[in-house]
């Protein structure tokens, strides 16, 4: 049968709470792996994943990160009791090529995806203190901290909305903090010739 890959993007949403459950290794490995197999410039492999998955790592990693920049802290910020259980922190060569950051998207989406398909929902974390990050954890010579993808077993829901009129593209969320994110109209941004 056909995979509903349309249905799984749509319920691939960035995830800010979750359960506290850990990953299998296995699927962390299959998360990791997908990415590495993807489509890259110049097939140069360039990235580097390093896969956190200890407890203890997991907990030095948190002050990193900015969560949820459009929501007050104590609203997007998962507390102890919420956070990630799993981090892949995607490193790039100091002296990357002009297409490395699109590698990174390519690798992201296969992650988020990969973990999806799994029920494992993610977070991508641009917003980080590369500083606080490079002491938590040891960055190979000769690469940069690049982007962080958060993974863990959800504990909110999040909803696409079509984005108003008014122009706000912020996200929001209920009284339950489960999200809801407005999406611009299919007739706005497709346009088929
Ligand atoms: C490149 C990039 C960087 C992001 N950085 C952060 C971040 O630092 N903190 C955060 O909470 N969300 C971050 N996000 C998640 C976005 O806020 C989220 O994708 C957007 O609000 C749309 O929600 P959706 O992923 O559910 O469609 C990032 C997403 C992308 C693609």
């Amino acid at each position: 049968m056909k995979p509903d890959l349309h249905k799984l993007y749509i319920g691939c949403r960035s995830y800010r709470r979750f359960r506290q459950e850990s990953v299998p290794q296995e699927v962390l490995q299959e998360i990791a792996d997908t990415a590495r197999m993807r489509s890259c410039a110049l097939n140069r492999q360039a990235l580097r994943y390093l896969v956190i998955s200890s407890p203890d790592m997991v907990k030095k990693l948190h002050p990193c990160f900015r969560w949820a920049a459009k929501l007050p802290k104590e609203i997007g910020t998962p507390t102890e009791a919420q956070r990630p259980t799993a981090y892949i922190v995607l490193l790039k060569p100091e002296k990357a090529h002009a297409f490395a950051d699109i590698d990174a998207g390519i690798a992201l989406d296969a992650m988020a995806i990969t973990a999806w398909s799994h029920g494992v929902g993610s977070c991508i974390l641009g917003s980080v203190n590369r500083k606080i990050l490079s002491e938590a954890v040891k960055i190979p010579a000769g690469f940069d901290v690049q982007i962080v993808l958060a993974l863990g077993y959800p504990d909110h829901k999040s909803t696409i909305v079509e984005a108003g009129t008014d122009d706000s593209l912020s996200y929001y969320v209920d009284e339950h903090r489960d999200y809801y994110v407005p999406k611009k109209s299919a007739a706005e941004t497709i346009t088929y010739l």
